[in-house]
């Protein structure tokens, strides 16, 4: 059996076609069921829901409130009785017609995504502009998250997932982006992508803006290796190091040598707390102030690190300086990675 979870927030209007055109698309192919999850839409989607679900194998999941996307499917997910779940929009831009084909793929695929960027998918009604921040968004998941490397629509929402292999657990319920969710957390081995054209919306407008964008990097740096998120907190660290020893050393007067030694105190601190809250959120293997110690020894480990390698580039290969110092950089830095993952963190 086939579960199609549709998340729906005022789209009275479409469901009655919606629901007639899956039935007929796979009435004859798979027993079927549609679960459709409101979030008590104004315009009262859900009673619609409810008296068609007469006519069609329909259940309705009312939630008291907008809770966004993701959030939606992943109540889905946990109501479903298909061991293929299926994700699609409300709106009709995802046409049913094509379930078929992703039913029959997903007998040799674990995951199989509607894609508008493989051969024979396209976009109906984007300019220009859109186009490229769609594209552009991919682009940077890709570089970001190697599980996703290989896809070519890692924003589709539409696609059908074996249930086996969902971790409904591990599931982030923030954001709307949840296929990357699935992509990283389901153990699924084999992904294929069957082309569609994403149809024209019939009305109201994008709610891609500033807030989207900024809270899909978030997810994206999320998911991404924590690598990434130790680089951004060593970036704001040394921020922090420089403001602190700017208000030491000027408005209160310090010598140059305490406030130095203050201001560096304070970005490790600063940097223990962030990878603490949030590079290895959870993970930490001893208690705060034994953890915290040892984080000094890694990071002078790395600051010894760079500084030698520094001097010994640029002294006996004549490096240029700055070369040198660059190399020690990056030296340093993943010599702190490796160890404080390894020793304060969870050690894997
Ligand atoms: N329950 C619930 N709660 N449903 C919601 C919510 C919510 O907070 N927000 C949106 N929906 C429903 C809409 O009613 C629709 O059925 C579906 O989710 C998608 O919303 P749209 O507003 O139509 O999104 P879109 O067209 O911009 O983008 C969709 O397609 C893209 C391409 O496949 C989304 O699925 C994107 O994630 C996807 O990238
Ligand atoms: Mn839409």
């Amino acid at each position: 059996m086939i579960s199609i979870i549709i998340p729906t927030y005022n789209e009275r209007g479409n469901l009655e076609e919606l629901l007639r055109r899956i039935d007929s698309s796979i009435r004859r192919i798979s027993d079927y069921e549609v679960i459709i999850v409101d979030d008590n839409s104004p315009d009262d989607t859900a009673s619609l829901a409810i008296s068609l679900s007469k006519q069609f194998p329909v259940r309705v999941i009312l939630r008291s409130r907008k809770s966004g996307l993701s959030s939606a499917v992943i109540d889905g997910f946990r109501a479903a009785k298909g061991e293929l779940l299926c994700v699609m929009d409300a709106d009709l831009q995802h046409p049913p017609e094509l379930l078929p084909e992703m039913i029959r793929r997903a007998r040799e695929h674990d995951i199989v995504i509607a894609s508008r960027y493989v051969r024979g998918g396209s976009v109906e009604d984007w300019g220009f502009f859109r186009k490229l921040i769609s594209k552009g968004s991919i682009a940077l998941a890709r570089l970001l998250i190697p599980r996703v490397r290989g896809i070519m629509d890692t924003s589709s929402g539409y696609f059908l997932v074996r249930k086996d292999c969902l971790n409904l657990d591990e599931l982030n319920p923030r954001g709307f982006k949840i296929l990357l969710e699935v992509l990283v957390k389901s153990n699924c081995k084999s992904i294929c992508e069957v082309p569609y054209s994403f149809g024209l919306r019939k009305s109201g407008e994008s709610k891609l803006g500033l807030k989207a964008i900024l809270s899909y990097c978030l997810h994206l740096i999320e998911l991404s290796s924590p690598l990434l998120k130790f680089a951004i907190v060593g970036a704001i660290g040394t921020l922090v190091n420089l403001i602190a020893l700017w208000l030491l050393r000027y408005p209160l007067g310090m010598e140059h040598e305490l406030a130095s030694i203050s201001a560096i105190e304070i970005s490790v601190i600063n940097n223990f707390i962030l990878n603490d809250l949030w590079t290895f959120r959870g993970k930490r293997k001893d208690g705060l102030l034994r953890s915290l110690l040892s984080y000094h020894f890694t990071n002078s480990l790395g600051i010894a690190a760079q500084f030698t390698l520094s001097s010994m580039l640029h002294r006996l290969t004549g490096l240029e300086s700055l070369l040198s110092q660059f190399a020690g950089i990056i030296t340093g830095f993943i010599i702190n990675y490796a160890l404080s993952k390894r020793l304060i963190w969870w050690g894997k």
